[in-house]
């Protein structure tokens, strides 16, 4: 009987030692970062930035898969009821991790329970963005105008429980007027383009992929939702300064493992991310876009859940009753 038990242990630490060994060899193969909208949208910018150094530090590809559809959600649900191996992660954000909940109840993932987080990639500032030749000038007119075109105002999303469609949401409910002409996008990449293109009146975006196109004059930013102007659009008034100073909401985007994901493995994530981040390359590239650069304590795994928690808390009332 001794001997059994001896020998059943030797096969559990055997067992056990080469799970390690498997583990610290970890990667040895390429990873696979889904990006739950369409390309060019903020979420797979700061994922194609920041994914390509952590290439480098793991020494192996994170390669950017595009899995859009129900406002982040069936990307989300791909990456985190995946094999919790450290092959397949996600970048989702404020929308995916923390409105989707309140605003899908058979949602088939739990961001706070059920998900192991990596950390915050970036802080991700709302603007309030036209078409360059809409008719209100600033965003006391906008304000003016869409209380009285309900019927007329076309606006932009990326769906249900996306950044764009919480943010407008919330925006909305602030100005009375629930319902507006909503057009659903598979990301805010291609509404940018109908944006521009003048098909669509307004959106509320994430300033990484709007940026450019403001400082292009190719459309107008009516405001910033932020306490302070960004450096990377210092023309763009906040909504304090634009008169709607009810009007504050912080997006961002972050990273994260399906529940499961062994410690090692998530340890080697964490390093690659924070090794991103620190890269004067990459800071300058996000920096450059509008990135707010997260804290110390925002990079881990802790940092980033209780964020994820505490805007969910925030959100879930307002969101739950909102029409959708
Ligand atoms: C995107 O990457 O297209 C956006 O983050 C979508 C959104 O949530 O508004």
């Amino acid at each position: 009987m001794k001997k059994l038990v001896l020998g059943l242990a030797a096969t559990v630490a055997l067992a056990l030692t080469g799970s390690a060994q498997a583990q610290s060899k970890y990667p040895e193969k390429p990873i696979t970062m889904i990006v739950p909208f369409a390309a060019g949208g903020p979420t797979d910018i700061i994922a194609r930035i920041v994914g390509e150094n952590m290439s480098k530090t793991l020494g192996q590809q994170v390669v950017i898969e595009n899995v859009a559809g129900a406002g982040g959600t069936t990307g989300i649900t791909r990456a985190l009821t995946a094999t919790p191996d450290g092959y397949t992660i996600a970048m989702g954000h404020l929308g995916t991790f923390s409105a989707a909940p309140a605003t899908y109840p058979g949602l088939k993932y739990d961001p706070i329970n059920g998900m192991q987080p990596i950390g915050l990639a970036g802080g991700t500032p709302i603007l309030i963005v036209a078409r360059k030749n809409f008719e209100p000038k600033d965003l006391k007119e906008f304000v003016a105008y869409v209380k009285t075109n309900t019927d007329k105002v076309n606006e932009a999303h990326a769906g249900v429980g996306s950044v764009s469609w919480t943010t407008c949401t919330l925006l909305k409910g602030q100005l009375g007027v629930p319902k507006l002409n909503a057009v659903a996008y598979r990301g805010t990449g291609p509404a940018l383009n109908d944006l521009v293109s003048g098909q669509i009146d307004f959106m509320c975006d994430q300033i990484v992929s709007v940026a450019e196109q403001v400082k292009a004059d190719t459309i107008k930013a009516y405001a910033i939702a932020s306490t302070e102007r960004s450096p990377a659009l210092p023309n763009v008034p906040t909504t304090k300064e634009a008169g709607l100073p009810e009007y504050q909401i912080e997006a961002w985007n972050g990273i994260a493992a399906p529940k499961g994901t062994p410690k090692e493995v998530v340890d080697r994530l964490v390093d690659a991310l924070d090794k991103a981040l620190k890269d004067e390359g990459v800071k300058k590239r996000l920096l450059d876009l509008g990135t707010v650069m997260p804290s110390a304590e925002e990079r881990t795994p802790a940092g980033f859940g209780a964020l994820i928690k505490r805007d969910a808390d925030k959100l879930s009332p307002t969101l739950a009753a909102a029409p959708k």
